[in-house]
């Protein structure tokens, strides 16, 4: 297979609109509001924004830079730059945390889906312990959410046959507009609520006295890490689209300001929101804040059913235009390193996939197993979350600096990252957080989540 095989984006226009569309997901609307409501406010956004531009737009370019020059998935990248070697192991691990991500966030965008039919049908009463209990009830029915988990992988693979330039960035330039709007529309909608202030406030005003511990700090750098789609390849592989025409530093700029206005705005969405219902709590942890809170207040809400599908609209298509890219990075290992067919490997991946995601969905039912397993006694879904968020995230990152930084080396980087006398201010400052800064603070997630983990 000739390299021109594998396809390219279109324009820079597409790729930075695919890129996006993989980084614009649950992370972004369900997990930066969670994290900030948790983590003290605006105080918070000021630790995230620091983490994204010093730490996590390095390694996206980093990412980026590999899978341009290589040409290839993951594994083949490493294993071309250092042939002979273990390094493919790293491109391994993040073949393994596609499937592995992908098996838990298909459960959740099923649980969106359903939600759209639930809202726009006004089925969900205003009540708190009604709305949590039909929460409860509803992920506790194995059949339908097996049946919404599989749809949501049918419409992933769907626009993966369709290839690279006709499958996912045609299907990004429809899709992530309509996002925007979404988004900005019920932003609009939700500022302008009663009590709307109090929780723009709180979203603001920095806290200071919460966020100078090493708990929050670290949320912040993994919440990072996770919205912009580090750590597993996908920015790799989607790099490995790129004609040398594109300049990356550019592009990379392009999707980390894309991602964090939309999860900054989904915050202008969450709160104002939130504390217009009495009694809210803007810690309250887990699906809590999405699939119970909300759900009360559009139906208090006129014109509720509306607004309440039009938000579930907006979060399954962020989830699906992510799918779409963790769904890829195994389908590209698959074309690149064993030779298949794109139809095959679609086909194949999805139904692993969904197989991996059985055991996620019986999770939140009724089958003990499942719910707190043996030993560890957390429900399988949260095992799923900690092993391929907390740890393989991050340790594909730290492979990834250090790949970069060490072995590749910083001036082999930058020629590829230069050629066609690219745009890259600051390219001496890149080599020294590539260097230093990512390791280090990626070692310190890492640590971070091993000792709350032992506490
Ligand atoms: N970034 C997406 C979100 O915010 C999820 C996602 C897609 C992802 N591809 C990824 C996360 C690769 C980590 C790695 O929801």
């Amino acid at each position: 297979m000739t390299i021109n095989d594998r396809g390219t984006w279109g324009s820079r226009f597409g790729f930075v609109l695919a890129a996006a569309g993989s980084a614009v997901g649950l992370g972004n609307i369900w997990g930066f509001p969670t994290k900030v409501g948790q983590n003290g406010g605006g105080a918070f956004v000021l630790v995230y924004l620091a983490c994204v531009i010093f730490i996590c737009l390095p390694i996206l370019i980093a990412e980026l830079a590999i899978g341009r020059h290589t040409k290839s998935d993951p594994v083949k990248a490493y294993a071309r730059l250092r042939p002979g070697t273990r390094w493919w192991m790293a491109g391994a691990l993040g073949v393994a945390a596609g499937f592995g991500v992908l098996s838990f966030y298909s459960v959740i965008a099923g649980w969106a889906l359903a939600y759209i039919w639930f809202s726009a049908t006004g089925s969900v009463s205003s009540g708190a312990l009604e709305s949590a209990t039909f929460f409860t009830e509803f992920t506790a029915r194995a059949p339908i959410n097996l049946m919404l988990t599989f749809v949501m992988l049918a419409a992933t693979a769907g626009v993966l046959l369709g290839g690279i330039r006709s499958g996912i960035e045609r299907v990004s330039k429809f899709l992530m507009p309509v996002l925007a709007l979404l988004l900005v529309g019920l932003a609009i909608r939700a500022v302008t609520l009663p009590g709307a202030a109090e929780g723009v406030a709180y979203y603001l005003k920095p806290d200071f006295s919460k966020v100078m511990n090493f708990g929050t700090l670290n949320a912040a750098l993994g919440q990072a890490f996770f919205s912009l789609s580090l750590g597993l390849g996908t920015m790799l592989v989607y790099g490995s689209y790129l004609t040398r025409r594109e300049g990356i530093a550019k592009a990379a700029v392009m999707v980390v300001v894309v991602d964090t206005c939309l999860a900054l705005l989904a915050g202008f969405m969450i709160f104002p929101s939130g504390f217009s219902i009495p009694g809210f709590d803007p810690s309250s942890q887990g699906p809590g804040l999405i699939f119970v809170v909300l759900p009360r207040l559009f139906a208090s809400l006129p014109g509720g059913q509306f607004f309440g599908a039009a938000f579930f609209i907006l979060l399954t298509l962020a989830a699906l235009t992510s799918a779409i890219s963790l769904l890829e990075v195994p389908v590209a290992h698959f074309i690149d390193s064993h030779g298949w067919g794109r139809s095959r490997a679609v086909l194949v991946v999805m139904m692993a996939t969904f197989a991996l995601a059985i055991p996620s969905v019986l999770a939140s039912g009724a089958n003990d197993f499942f719910t707190s397993l043996p030993v560890i006694g957390l429900d399988f879904l949260t095992v799923m979350i900690t092993v391929w968020n907390d740890f393989a995230l991050p340790l594909g990152g730290l492979f990834t600096a250090v790949f970069v930084g060490y072995v590749w080396r910083i001036d082999n980087a930058l020629e590829e990252l230069l050629a066609e006398q690219a745009w890259f201010p600051g390219r001496q400052f890149w080599g020294l957080l590539i260097r230093y800064a990512c390791p280090a603070a990626i070692f310190l997630i890492i640590f971070g989540t091993l000792q709350s983990l032992i506490a």
